[in-house]
């Protein structure tokens, strides 16, 4: 059987750093499932599609595929045979994945591809309701987690090492935005699993937060 572990928690708790590092680490796949989320938000807008319109969403599903490939351990995602990696991370499509990720449509067209990949695979998967919808049976749960402004702070230096303009108040402004609307959805809503252990690493530094998490990983294996 294969062995999973789940980590949800809020944007930019440092899941994808986090999860990457450790996969690595155990020999495991990385799954980074807000990439499927982006690349249905991604569809959305670059048809001019009403992403918070429900029934226009799941309008466009019929017209997508979505496809993750793993190459060399790093995970890509393809949206109708395009490789969007790279235009799923602008801060556009933080949003326009947010607002697809409320449709329960949309949750429901990714929910094999996320359970397909977990059964095959010794895998570390990321996102919002992995250990509470996708993964209910998966060996080690973490909820990760950090405050907004340290949060809004790790992911202002991301963009402006990309060259964006974004300033620290827009980006704190959109991940509470972004929080308000993963949290408060109705269907698989962001919250922690019940037999999840919470790991807040708000004044951990990229490494001892790895650490953390490996260790409890470990304790489970
Ligand atoms: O992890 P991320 O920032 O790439 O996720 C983008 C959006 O997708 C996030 O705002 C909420 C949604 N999402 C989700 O609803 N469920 C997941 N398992 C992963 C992401």
């Amino acid at each position: 059987m294969a062995f999973n572990v789940a980590i949800d928690g809020p944007a930019g708790a440092g899941k994808s750093s986090i999860a990457r590092a450790a996969a690595k680490e155990l020999g495991f796949i990385y799954v980074d499932t807000g990439a499927l989320y982006r690349a249905v938000g991604v569809y959305g807008l670059r048809n001019g599609i009403d992403n918070k319109n429900a029934e226009a969403v799941a309008g466009m599903l019929p017209h997508i595929s979505v496809e993750l490939k793993f190459r060399d351990g790093v995970q890509h995602v393809y949206l109708n045979g395009e490789d969007v990696s790279e235009e799923i991370r602008t801060p556009p499509a933080s949003m326009a994945a947010s607002d697809v990720s409320a449709v329960p449509a949309v949750r429901q067209f990714l929910f094999d591809l996320q359970r397909d990949i977990a059964a095959k695979n010794d895998c570390i998967m990321d996102g919002r309701d992995i250990g509470t919808v996708v993964l209910p049976n998966a060996q080690v749960k973490i909820f990760l987690t950090a405050s907004p402004e340290a949060r809004a702070m790790r992911r202002y230096k991301e963009l402006q090492e990309k060259g964006a303009k974004d300033t620290y108040e827009e980006v704190l402004a959109d991940l509470l935005q972004r929080d308000y609307n993963d949290s408060h959805r109705a269907v698989a809503p962001l919250k922690p699993a019940e037999d999840s252990i919470t790991v807040d690493n708000s004044g951990l530094s990229l490494e001892d937060s790895i650490e953390q998490v490996l260790s409890v990983i470990r304790a489970a294996l």
